[in-house]
């Protein structure tokens, strides 16, 4: 069981997501990672819910970090880079997780290469946010806040 007073999101970021900022900026921004976590962390925040961030560059980081997240943190919010479409050790991980689930890209892979159209996060996922660049970041923690039931005004 999570602390009922003290509220968390995980935000959890995958591969290559630590170069945001410098990496393929007419894709993904100019932005940098660390300013998408502030933004998610003020989100949260207007809501008492406190934002713990976690990057890794290999699945297993990931798997890790979900596992740690069990009975700590109240919801996910998850940007997996490319072991979106491949994590499988990634997608049993998140559906052993109890709480909501948020799926973020900044871009919208659907409308990329064949091989970004598979998800393996949105199976487990409860919400997808995808193709609204860094604004993604708070749409995901409102999505997380709604789904907690604790929705901002
Ligand atoms: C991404 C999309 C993925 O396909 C890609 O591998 C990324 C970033 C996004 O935020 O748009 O690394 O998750």
């Amino acid at each position: 069981m999570t602390d009922p007073t003290h509220r968390s999101i995980l935000l959890l970021s995958g591969p290559n997501l630590n170069l945001l900022g410098e990496r393929q900026p007419a894709v993904y921004g100019t932005a940098t990672l660390d300013a998408h976590v502030a933004t998610a962390a003020e989100r949260a925040q207007r809501a008492g819910v406190e934002v713990e961030h976690a990057q890794s560059n290999a699945e297993v980081g990931l798997v890790e970090a979900v596992h740690r997240a069990r009975g700590v943190h109240d919801a996910i919010v998850v940007n997996a880079g490319a072991v979106t479409h491949y994590g499988w050790g990634l997608h049993d991980a998140l559906a052993a997780f109890d709480g909501p689930v948020v799926e973020l890209h900044l871009s919208n892979p659907s409308a990329r290469e064949p091989w970004r159209h598979t998800s393996v996060v949105s199976p487990v996922a409860d919400v997808v946010i995808q193709g609204a660049g860094g604004l993604g970041y708070r749409l995901a923690v409102d999505a997380a806040l709604g789904l907690l039931g604790l929705d901002l005004p």
